[in-house]
């Protein structure tokens, strides 16, 4: 969770209308009944949009590759805030994704000066042993720095040629005085989030990308930048079936086979399209109407769901043409949970959040000073019940530390019907907390020294 308000002007600052941001974002709500084994967060709704997250359920479905993505800022201690990510990631690891995690470290340097040799002490002390402690499978996990790889610094500048200031303006709130800094993070973020599709990286692949809503600026600008890389876009015809075209580009004119003067060589368009009608013809269709001259095939037989695999195939036509052959990502957003005082999470607030590292007397304390649902006297409370919505205790055993669904509704309606008093509902979180905390402690000394295995070769 970013508090630099330059790169993340849309932090929701205390916005809870979450309908109000799917609609101002773009974003789609999850329908959690499509999900094979839906998590805790998913059952609970605090997963409460995504962007083609069928996408990557197609993949877990089909058993067909999948990466997840995440990233972390090597700055502060670890909080309850952060651990909703990683739990994310641990679910479509457990279905089968490969993960890699991403450290900031460039993004450190830049926009709050932390070196990258302090930026890889926090990162791997603080973050990836308790990621480690939290269950994610090494043998199945990458962390690299983005200091130490080049492809993604590589893709970071080729990929900046998609973009303007004007779209910065307006994703980010940029302005003529906005640090240079704050221009190139981003860029290296999407430079993150595409870079496992590259054949060095695992190749082309649907990589999703679990975040909480202040991350979907960098989203949708590296979806836009994705789509304007692409060579190929395919659309859907009013009249039904798909429509292929080609998107001319310096980089791959000569191979689509426009000559001097923009005038279109038939020989070279024919060859091209008999690549892609073959490869197409593999997925089952027959029946194409090509337009050479402007450079679309119409599949009238295909449907919706059909695009997935034609866009599948045509990205791989671009690899093998010499392009990159990009897919957009799929990403999914979950809710903060609030602060513990009454405002948001913050490691420069520690009474706002409970840390990985707390100890059992830090945590009770912060538990029992925390915002309340209970009323004011014994009798009100056991008449007109306590509120859930407000009460922290109730929101974190339903955020993080009570994993059996019947007990939450058990605690919720004793609560609500005034049975269960305030300090009776803090109690039982700080019973469940505690559980919980001595649990990643537990596991943080069995990994302790012994991290190296999720760090990627060229990161170690
Ligand atoms: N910008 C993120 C933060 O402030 C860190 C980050 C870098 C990231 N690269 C990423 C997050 C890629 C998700 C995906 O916390």
């Amino acid at each position: 969770m970013a508090e630099d308000v330059a790169i993340d002007p849309w932090s929701t600052d205390g916005e809870t209308d979450y309908s109000r941001i799917v609609n101002k974002f773009g974003l789609e709500t999850v329908d959690h009944s499509t999900l094979p084994n839906p998590g805790m967060l998913h059952r609970r709704g605090i997963i409460f949009a995504h962007r083609d997250l069928d996408v990557a359920t197609r993949c877990i479905r089909d058993k067909s590759p999948l990466g997840v993505l995440t990233g972390l800022m090597p700055s502060g201690r670890m909080h309850l805030g952060h651990s909703m990510v990683i739990e994310q990631v641990k679910w479509f690891q457990e279905h089968g994704a490969d993960v890699t995690v991403a450290v900031a470290d460039l993004e450190a340097l830049a926009t709050r000066g932390t070196s990258i040799s302090q930026g890889r002490k926090i990162a791997l002390d603080e973050y990836v042993l308790n990621y480690a402690a939290l269950g994610l499978d090494p043998s199945e996990t990458n962390v690299y720095f983005q200091s130490s790889r080049p492809e993604v610094q590589r893709l970071g500048f080729t990929l900046g040629r998609r973009t303007n200031l004007s779209e910065f303006e307006s994703i980010y709130g940029f302005s003529g005085d906005t640090n240079l800094a704050h221009v190139q993070a981003p860029l290296v973020q999407v430079g993150d989030i595409v870079h496992p599709q590259l054949d060095e990286f695992g190749g082309l692949r649907p990589i999703v990308v679990p975040v909480g809503i202040d991350q979907d600026p960098h989203l949708r600008l590296t979806r836009d930048i994705v789509g304007k890389s692409n060579w190929f876009n395919i659309k859907e015809k009013k009249s039904g079936g798909l429509t292929i075209s080609l998107s001319i580009q310096p980089e791959n004119s000569s191979i689509f086979g426009i000559g001097n003067g923009g005038r279109v060589d038939r020989a070279t368009r024919d060859d091209l399209f008999s690549n892609i009608i073959d490869s197409i013809s593999s997925l089952g269709f027959a029946d194409f109407s090509t337009n050479p001259k402007h450079g679309t095939i119409d599949i009238p037989g295909a449907t919706r769901s059909d695009k997935y695999p034609i866009r599948m195939n045509l990205l791989g036509i671009e690899r093998n043409l010499g392009g990159l052959g990009l897919m957009p990502p799929c990403s999914t957003y979950h809710r903060f949970a609030p602060g513990m005082t009454g405002g948001k999470m913050s490691s420069s607030k520690p009474e706002t959040t409970i840390f990985m590292n707390d100890t059992i007397e830090e945590m009770s304390k912060k538990v029992n000073r925390s915002i309340s649902g209970g009323r004011s006297t014994v009798e009100e409370h056991r008449r007109l019940g306590g509120d859930c919505s407000k009460d922290i205790s109730f929101q974190y055993l339903q955020y993080f530390f009570e994993p059996e669904d019947s007990a939450i509704r058990e605690i919720r309606r004793d609560y609500e019907s005034g049975r269960l008093l305030a300090g009776e509902i803090k109690k039982i979180c700080i019973e469940k907390a505690t559980i919980w905390l001595k649990e990643i402690s537990d596991n943080r000394d069995f990994w302790r020294g012994r991290t190296e295995d999720f760090i990627a070769q060229d990161s170690i």
